[in-house]
């Protein structure tokens, strides 16, 4: 199981202020000396948190392959073929939504996001599509042609321990839809080290990518500790 790093509320902290720190590049730096696997960030079209700067310096300037997390507009898409990530994962994005909220409606923007896939498949950028557990949009998005997919872990993180079976058990099953055709599954949003236990009942995973639990947690231990604190919960769990 790899862990991926989202540092973009590094990013809020400093964009509060407008001043030159904290560095999402040294809390990646940190995060790959405390055993992470790689690094997200999402740059949104608000720019509200990562700047396309950021961008850059974490491609070139610290070893973790980076994820670029986006929304399907075409100055990011255009951005993201210069910068060439090693994998893109392609996010709804609304403007006044806090975080991203559900899945990629694959189904509903599949022409739209078909064209997108293909260019970054052929400049040797692999594509994750960002979505519900639901078969028909497992089943669309192994179509066009993407190699891996993240399903939204945030309706099973956040919901009632009522309904945490519910969701789990979708959770389950687009794991193993998603690995019957072939595609690499990761997992991601509202991960924290007391849900993480349930989150690992799901089969396939290959990544789980966490940001705000993660950071939150380094305000007070530092980031390297909190990412050796993560690591150590999911080999618990994992036995
Ligand atoms: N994966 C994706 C695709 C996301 O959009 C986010 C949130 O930016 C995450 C993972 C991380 O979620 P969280 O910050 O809740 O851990």
């Amino acid at each position: 199981m790899k862990l991926g790093v989202n540092i973009d509320h590094i990013a809020t902290l400093r964009q509060a202020r407008g001043t030159s720190y904290p560095d999402p590049l040294d809390a990646a730096i940190f995060a790959s000396r405390a055993g992470a696997h790689g690094i997200t960030a999402h740059l949104r079209e608000d720019r509200r948190h990562i700047q396309d700067e950021d961008i850059i310096r974490l491609k070139s300037m610290q070893p973790l392959p980076l994820n670029l997390e986006m929304a399907n507009v075409p100055e990011i898409i255009d951005f993201a073929l210069e910068i060439n990530p090693d994998e893109i994962c392609l996010v709804p994005e609304k403007r006044m939504e806090l975080t991203t909220e559900g899945g990629l409606d694959v189904l509903g923007q599949y022409e739209k996001l078909c064209p997108t896939v293909e260019r970054f498949l052929s400049a040797g950028i692999e594509v994750s599509l960002f979505i519900e557990p639901d078969r028909a949009t497992i089943e669309a998005s192994r179509q066009m042609g993407v190699s891996i997919v993240e399903l939204h872990t945030g309706s099973y993180c956040d919901a009632s321990s009522n309904e945490q079976p519910v969701e789990l058990e979708k959770l389950i099953m687009g794991a193993q839809v998603a690995n019957d055709l072939g595609l690499q599954v990761n997992a991601g949003h509202g991960i924290t080290t007391d849900n993480i236990g349930g989150v690992l009942c799901i089969p396939h995973l290959n990544m789980l990518n966490i940001g705000h639990s993660l950071i939150s947690r380094s305000v007070f231990v530092g980031i390297k500790e909190a990412v050796e604190e993560m690591l150590m919960a999911i080999n618990e769990y994992q036995g």
